[in-house]
């Protein structure tokens, strides 16, 4: 089965920060496979700006470099890497200042679509949101992609939110959250709202608890600075996992237009509830043989930063009235998995005597690794002796079930920039959800600030601090396994 092809007309992309890691890591080898993947038109053009001094002939060199080291299997294509190589060209530009504004200028043509990706901090959004205009570079229907962190505050998002409205319509602007770009965070949406037999039972009558789990065994790695500014809760949940859970919990929106989606994310978001400090818990990893502690990593012996978060919320609506949703995340733990875990009620009545023990069904959605889904559902154990049950796990690895070998799956960041290019939002956060979901997460952390709280240490090759077990004993609950 060949993937669908969706034509695109001919871009201009820009790319702010063109030599950076993230450019050079993810968006220009994506590109590079949408090229190879025939989806890139002709005439299309990926334009780097950045800083450093270079010609185009320098930054193609610097990109085959990168896109050989990251995508090595999509760089031995050659006629794809010289047909790509001819797409791409570099300005040098000052982000504050004015050099090198009017050459881009002159290169950008007027009747193809255009687009700006931001892919540097935050901090120069408005300068570049600013220069843009000054030099009359933007157009009505141009696009600016923007990347998280998308502040660290609701304070600070709405100001990234004024500074971009200064110069962009809404319609105009695209914020990245590599989640939402994820197949499998798509099939979410497909499992729920392509089904009939869910909808029935997606509810406070049906629903025990909802659990999603976003574990990682990397540890911070070099982004220390980063990273202990800004901990799990701003790096993961603010976005990626409150992503999820919008995902899971939100209404049918009318259809899959950009704002029927949003709305309908935005209104839980809106209903989530306070977490209470009981229902939080904070972890550090320690040291093991494999590798540093925390504290090593970000070079800040008494941080207090938070590798590892786990906590209870509610979303206080009629669908979910009394259902806890637990969310956990962090690095350096014992596999690497994401997983959305929907936990249905026990049976009110067994009529099978001498069964005592719990049967549940539970609906895991895997959505990395070896994405697909399984239902544990109840049978018969076979064989001679009576009406003895067990729970057994009905399995769809999507790879199987579609033969994935076959199609040609972009990963998150290709699918979100051609989107860009297509114009399509329903992606991409709004900026009411992004603020929306800092008004959530800022009381949590100013509550936790505010107690002086210091993480739990917990070991690496864990699932996280013992108190993450006891938020859910509790509860009469427990989490379910991380897979490793
Ligand atoms: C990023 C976070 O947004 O997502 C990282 O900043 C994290 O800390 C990464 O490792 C996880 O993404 P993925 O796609 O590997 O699950």
């Amino acid at each position: 089965m060949a993937a669908r092809t969706i034509p695109v007309d001919s871009f201009d992309l820009v790319i702010f920060g063109g030599t950076g890691d993230l450019a050079r890591r993810k968006i220009l080898p994506g590109l590079c496979r949408r090229c190879l993947a025939g989806q890139m038109p002709e005439g299309a053009r990926i334009i780097g700006a950045a800083r450093s001094e270079m010609d185009d002939d320098a930054y193609r060199k610097m990109i085959a470099e990168a896109i050989e080291e990251f995508d090595p299997k999509v760089s031995k294509d050659t006629a794809c890497m010289d047909r790509f190589m001819c797409s791409l060209h570099y300005v040098e530009i000052d982000a504050t200042g004015d050099g090198g504004w009017p050459d881009l200028k002159e290169l950008l043509r007027k009747d193809v679509i255009r687009a700006f990706y931001f892919s540097v901090g935050p901090s120069l959004f408005d300068d570049l949101a600013e220069r843009l205009h000054k030099h009359g570079i933007t157009q009505p229907d141009d696009r600016v992609v923007v990347e998280k962190p998308f502040g660290r505050d609701l304070a600070s998002a709405r100001e990234l939110n004024q500074d971009l409205a200064k110069h962009f319509d809404e319609s105009q602007i695209y914020r990245i959250d590599h989640y939402l770009g994820k197949e499998t965070v798509q099939n979410l949406m497909a499992v729920r709202f392509g089904n009939v037999l869910f909808e029935p039972l997606w509810n406070s009558h049906y629903v025990d608890h909802i659990q999603i789990t976003v574990a990682e065994t990397v540890g911070v790695g070099g982004r220390g600075g980063y990273y202990d500014k800004s901990g799990a809760m701003r790096d993961m949940v603010q976005n990626h996992l409150m992503q999820l859970l919008c995902l899971i919990a939100m209404e049918p929106p009318n259809n899959f237009d950009a704002d029927a989606v949003r709305d309908e994310k935005l209104k839980v978001i809106r209903a989530l509830r306070p977490v209470d400090y009981h229902h939080l818990v904070r972890g550090q990893y320690e040291a093991d043989e494999d590798g540093p502690s925390y504290r090593e990593d970000v070079e800040n012996p008494r941080s207090h930063t938070e590798s590892f978060i786990a906590l209870r919320t509610h979303i206080d609506n009629w669908r979910w009235a009394g259902v806890p949703f637990y969310m956990r995340t962090g690095k350096r733990l014992k596999g690497r998995t994401s997983t959305i875990d929907v936990v249905f009620k026990d049976l009110g009545h067994s009529i099978f005597p001498g069964d005592e023990s719990r049967h549940r069904n539970i609906l895991s959605i895997r959505l990395q690794p070896n994405e697909g889904i399984d239902l544990q559902v109840t049978i018969k154990e076979p064989g001679p002796g009576g009406m003895r049950l067990i729970d057994v796990p009905l399995d769809m690895t999507f790879a199987d079930a579609v033969d994935a070998e076959e199609v040609d799956l972009p990963d998150a960041y290709e699918r979100l920039i051609m989107d860009v290019i297509r114009g399509n939002q329903t992606l991409f956060m709004r900026g009411d959800e992004v603020e929306a979901a800092w008004a959530w997460t800022d009381p949590i952390i100013e509550g936790w600030q505010a107690r002086g709280d210091v993480p739990k240490l917990y070991e690496p090759g864990s699932t996280g601090p013992e108190d993450s077990q006891m938020l859910m004993h509790r509860d009469g609950r427990r989490w379910r396994d991380i897979k490793v």
